[in-house]
């Protein structure tokens, strides 16, 4: 029987997350390793201070990297899945390497610290798609793309091409050296990275090496290349020093491995002495989502139980784990040995701690957007949409402020509520009014579109009801309002205002704008005749009182406030979103966008499956399509060149709200100080902007 979290959490005590587990010579305190998430385009302090801070939450092993098993050198060609690296990001990511012992002296400080903070550390060992031969003797030249057999590189990158045996032999020692600098730098274990359709994978992978010498063909030669890494590195560490291995169990590519053909791969690594596997998923381009919000938390596990069966070594299984009472129950039934969590501890690195405790509410939970995966992706250091200090923690350190003043911050929304946490916990003092009966603003309507949000909303409110933070709701805040209280510092995060829009027929009752949705949460707005008033007004009080996001998102079956034809206008986030959730509920969908990109605003990581998904549930997407009139029957549009009549019982409009300065600008004529955040002061932003620009108004104070 299935509880509710919160219940679930009153009865749990995590019994068997926090045993303790040996990894080979590696003693863990527990089962929660995180798993790399690439901090080094940040660069010396920031990467340190990043990893610090998780070490200090409690996770059992932090695995860190990936580490370049040579030198990348000042400029790098390739970073993830971009190419125009710039200098200062090329030499962070030189930085953080394992090629020479002039890295010696940084890497100790960094082992050091981890340790001083708590956590073991091992070093994830990393070719992606390129090398440069000749880095010893040409350290400022670029690195190339290669490959077992040449052709296109994965992730789309260029051409490849295929190393000779000769390289093969020089990579082989290259990553014993890098063994050997991560052991006398401190690290506890070296994982060697052989999954996600990296250049070791692509050996493994009958799909990608198609040679015909001693490592291409056969199984046993495809991972002859690894096999000697493994050898490689055991002969300059001495073998009780820890190797970890991680493999991508399935590779989802068509012609690639499937979990059967790498369970005698991840045999033969147990045979070679490494101490521990990492179960990973798929590869970059695998068309099967494998971390994006729609992923069923634990998807995968079924893969590290299914490789559990054929080695006696601890496996760890990953991707989606983001809840700490989901970890325990992985490992109680004995499915996996250790739980890797990246984002998790991304989002919240005291996830570990607070989890033991039993402080399951104060977790900032990751929401899988997948915005720290676009930034490292990027080649930047990851940010983050519910913790604005990662990536910054060396610089956002929250200390009291030299001298306490009475905030005003108008707007409940999460850059109000996160300007009202920081500066609370500056030691000001802070009022924070909503005009709204509960705290969330834009939050409570996008709750309801997914799924992930209301925990963050949870958390954020319990965050602002915990500190001495006096909230008003129900409260409207104009000038007069200001004047009577008189704070000394005012910030503005009351949302933006609707879309100007010349459309004819745009204030039709049969158009319904976010903007009108918003304000239901409000009051009921006054659309349509009698009986549509009627419902509205139900609805509002549903929207109101009605604190379930899920029996909402559930009631969208129904015919209100949205019929059974629905054209969108807007083919942004906002757009595309509101088109998968309706889908789902058995509306007929049409999704406009007037540039030629639908999900123009949807980063790299996230958009691929978002129209995928409106491609499978029957979405008609239609791009370059600019609304000419809206009738009572649908709308009028030229797509390209053509005019087109789209039938509809209701259009929705999703177009990103207009920056409102109205409030704020008169304030300043009185003479106030003010900022504004969020919505109201830029266009576009989605909950990381608000949320970064909440906490620099708190901080800055
Ligand atoms: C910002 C970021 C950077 C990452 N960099 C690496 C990396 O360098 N090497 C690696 O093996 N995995 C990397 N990953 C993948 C994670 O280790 C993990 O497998 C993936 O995020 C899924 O797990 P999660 O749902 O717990 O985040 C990265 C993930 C994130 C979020
Ligand atoms: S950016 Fe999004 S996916 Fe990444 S850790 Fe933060 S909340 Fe999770």
């Amino acid at each position: 029987m299935a509880f509710s979290p919160v219940l679930e959490s009153i009865m749990t005590k995590l019994k068997s997350l926090f045993q303790p587990i040996a990894m080979g010579e590696l003693e863990l305190k527990n089962r929660i390793v995180m798993t790399c998430a690439n901090a080094s385009g940040g660069g010396g302090k920031h990467v340190i201070s990043y990893y610090a801070e998780r070490a200090r939450g409690g996770a059992g092993l932090l695995i860190v990297g990936g580490m370049y098993t040579f030198d990348t050198g000042p400029v790098k060609t390739v970073y993830g899945g971009r190419k125009d690296v710039t200098e200062e990001e090329a030499s962070a990511i030189r930085e953080f390497a394992l090629y020479g012992e002039e890295l010696l002296p940084g890497l100790r400080e960094f082992t050091k610290t981890m340790h001083d903070n708590g956590a073991k550390v091992a070093a994830q060992l990393l070719m992606t798609y390129e090398w440069k031969r000749d880095w010893k003797t040409n350290r400022e030249g670029p690195t190339e793309l290669v490959s077992p057999s040449g052709g296109p590189s994965g992730a789309r990158l260029g051409d490849t091409r295929a190393v000779t045996v000769d390289e093969i032999h020089q990579i082989v020692e290259e990553y014993g050296d890098a063994a050997m600098i991560a052991q006398q730098a401190g690290f506890d274990a070296i994982e060697i990275h052989a999954g996600i359709g990296y250049f070791l994978n692509q050996f493994l992978s009958p799909h990608t090496n198609r040679r015909t010498d001693e490592y291409g063909g056969s199984l046993e030669n495809r991972m002859r290349m690894l096999l000697e890494i493994v050898d490689s590195c055991q002969k300059k560490t001495g073998k009780d020093f820890p190797i970890i291995a991680r493999i991508s169990a399935e590779d989802f590519i068509e012609g690639g491995n499937t979990l059967e053909d790498t369970k005698p791969i991840i045999m033969a690594l147990e045979r070679a002495g490494i101490v521990a596997i990492d179960v990973e998923t798929g590869w970059h381009e695998s068309p099967v989502p494998m971390v994006q919000q729609w992923v069923k938390p634990g998807a995968f596990v079924y893969l590290a139980e299914e490789v559990k069966k054929v080695v006696n070594i601890p496996v760890l299984t990953a991707y989606r784990i983001w809840d700490p009472i989901l970890a325990d129950r992985i490992i109680a039934e004995g499915r996996a040995d250790l739980v890797g969590m990246a984002r998790a501890l991304v989002a919240d690195p005291e996830l570990p701690d607070k989890a033991r405790e039993g402080g399951f509410d104060d977790i900032n939970y990751c929401i899988a957007c997948c915005r720290c995966l676009d930034t490292a992706i990027a080649g930047e250091c990851p940010s983050c949409a519910v913790n604005a200090r990662v990536g910054r923690e060396a610089v956002y350190i929250i200390e009291p402020a030299a001298e306490s003043k009475n905030v005003l911050i108008i707007g409940g929304g999460p850059a109000g509520m996160e300007a009202a946490r920081v500066a609370a916990l500056r030691g000001h003092k802070v009022t924070l009014c909503d005009r709204g009966r509960r705290l969330g603003g834009s939050l409570l309507l996008a709750g309801i579109m997914n799924p992930e949000l209301p925990k963050f909303l949870k958390y954020q409110t319990r965050q602002v009801r915990k500190l001495p933070i006096e909230v008003r709701l129900n409260t409207e805040v104009d000038a007069s309002f200001v004047e009577r209280m008189k704070p000394d510092v005012v910030i503005v995060a009351a949302g933006g205002i609707p879309p100007t829009s010349e459309i004819p027929g745009i204030h039709r009752e049969n158009v319904l704008s976010s903007h009108d949705m918003l304000m239901a949460m409000i009051r009921a707005p006054r659309k349509g005749g009698a009986l549509q008033r009627f419902t509205w007004r139900l609805g509002s009080l549903a929207l109101r009182y009605l604190d379930q996001p899920a029996i909402i998102r559930w009631a969208l079956r129904f015919r209100f406030p949205f019929k059974k034809r629905v054209v969108i206008i807007g083919g942004g986030f906002a757009g595309c979103e509101l088109a998968d959730v309706l889908a789902e509920r058995g509306k007929e969908l049409t999704l406009l966008e007037e540039s030629k990109r639908l999900g123009f605003d949807i980063g790299i990581t996230t958009r691929w499956v978002v129209l995928m998904r409106l491609w499978k549930s029957g979405v008609r997407m239609e791009r370059s399509a600019k609304v000419v009139e809206i009738t009572e029957k649908g709308l009028k549009a030229m797509v390209g060149d053509s005019e087109a009549f789209f039938e509809a019982d209701t259009v929705a409009l999703t177009l990103p709200l207009e920056t409102n300065d109205k409030l704020a600008g008169e304030l300043e004529e009185r003479g106030w100080t003010v900022h504004s955040v969020g919505d109201c002061a830029a266009t576009g932003g989605r909950i990381m902007e608000a949320m970064a620009a909440g906490f620099r108004a708190g901080y800055e104070i």
